[in-house]
């Protein structure tokens, strides 16, 4: 049906845009200030291009990728994404299901509406991240209950030391907490649909959603006050709490939004497994490094981390240019939340498959077998600044 008009990751903003109310659909979006992290996180792939070989046997080729002694299907997953269940049905669910069938990874925001032992539950490869609580009490209490649902990787967030001045949110008539307006009435009145299949549904079987799995708010409704208290109370952490949360949790910790060579380093020394290279699909600091820009410097400190990154992926090709400067594995956001908005679960495994075809295309068509065998042999630098 509409499924099939979606040809590309891309294809999915308009139909969202559609479908979803405005604020909604800008919180998606939307990015910090004048957009310009944003921006480069698309803008960079096109300063390099490949170098393909060719008369090579690729026809035994596989995208499976190794993680943690995990094997994935593609090099590719499904970044975190905080009140997923506002934009589709009982959201993670959507993104948790579509992305265990498909052999990838998902990462569950801990700024969700749905309960961390729920998509633990329906899908238990799943990673979660967390955002950082500063008391060492409460950093014990959210990973124990995290290690007691099964999930074996914690993904750290480190770049919300503070909220993002997301401009954009303001003007469309968004926030946390979600103030009930006429204005919100309004534009969930033009979209009918959403009202009808994300809305109301999720009132009637599931009640008003609360947040479920942050530390600060746990339990709090999606309109409550007390919801902003937990930005903000965040920018007293450091490196030692990182350090406390490597002593309590047992299984693989990953830091999220490293951008630093030395960052890197620390991360390592203090027992991460892994990081994710990111600018937080630029709704953070504006202006800040995209992260391909910032993966030869992140690998080359990483010493034997897991070095994973994420932000304006949206193509085969963008991953194997990722995979080409270092990275060992990507991310992507935005589309796949757009696609559960548009199709539920199966318009995100739509959007795993048209990404996972792209990637195969790509690998055969730049002469390579494996992911692994794409490096800095295969790009040549073509625009952007020189040394
Ligand atoms: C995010 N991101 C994010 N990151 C995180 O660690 N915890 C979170 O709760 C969220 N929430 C969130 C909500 C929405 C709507 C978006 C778009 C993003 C950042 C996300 O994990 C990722 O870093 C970027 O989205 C990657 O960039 P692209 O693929 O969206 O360009």
């Amino acid at each position: 049906r509409r499924l099939r008009s979606i040809l590309a990751l891309d294809d999915f903003e308009p139909a969202a845009r559609r479908k979803l109310p405005r604020p909604l659909f800008g919180y998606v979006a939307g990015a910090a200030e004048t957009n310009s992290s944003l921006k480069d996180n698309r803008n960079v792939f096109a300063d390099w291009a490949f170098r393909p070989r060719y008369l090579i046997d690729v026809s035994r080729r596989s995208m499976a990728t190794t993680l943690f002694g995990q094997e994935y299907r593609a090099p590719f997953g499904i970044a975190p994404m905080g009140i997923s269940a506002m934009m589709a049905y009982r959201g993670d669910l959507a993104l948790a299901r579509a992305a265990r069938d498909a052999g990838i990874p998902m990462i569950m925001s801990g700024s969700s509406l749905i309960p961390l032992e729920e998509v633990a539950r329906e899908a238990p490869g799943s990673w979660f991240q967390a955002y950082l609580p500063g008391e060492p009490d409460r950093i014990a209490g959210l990973v124990d209950r995290v290690a007691r649902a099964g999930f074996e990787t914690l993904v750290l967030t480190v770049d919300t030391t503070t909220m993002g001045n997301r401009e954009n949110n303001v003007r469309s008539g968004f926030s946390t907490p979600l103030k009930p307006s006429l204005r919100l009435a309004w534009d969930g009145a033009l979209r009918p649909l959403w009202l009808w299949d994300t809305m109301f549904r999720t009132l009637r079987n599931h009640g008003m959603p609360h947040f479920e799995n942050s530390y600060a708010t746990r339990g709090a409704p999606i309109i409550a006050r007390n919801v902003e208290r937990d930005f903000g109370a965040r920018d007293h952490l450091n490196w030692t709490h990182l350090a406390q949360i490597r002593q309590r949790w047992k299984g693989k910790l990953v830091v999220k939004g490293i951008l630093h060579g030395e960052d890197a380093r620390r991360a390592h020394e203090e027992g991460a497994d892994g990081v994710i290279v990111s600018n937080h699909g630029g709704r953070q600091l504006d202006g800040a490094i995209s992260a391909f820009r910032a993966l030869p410097e992140v690998k080359s400190a990483a010493g034997n981390m897991v070095v994973m990154m994420d932000g304006g992926v949206r193509r085969g090709s963008d991953v194997l240019k990722a995979l080409a400067m270092g990275a060992d594995f990507v991310f992507v956001g935005r589309p796949f939340l757009y696609a559960a908005a548009v199709g539920g679960e199966r318009g995100v495994r739509h959007g795993i498959e048209i990404l996972s075809q792209e990637v195969d295309r790509d690998l055969a068509l730049l002469g390579c077998i494996s992911p692994e065998e794409v490096g800095m042999q295969h790009l040549m630098r073509v625009g952007g600044v020189t040394q």
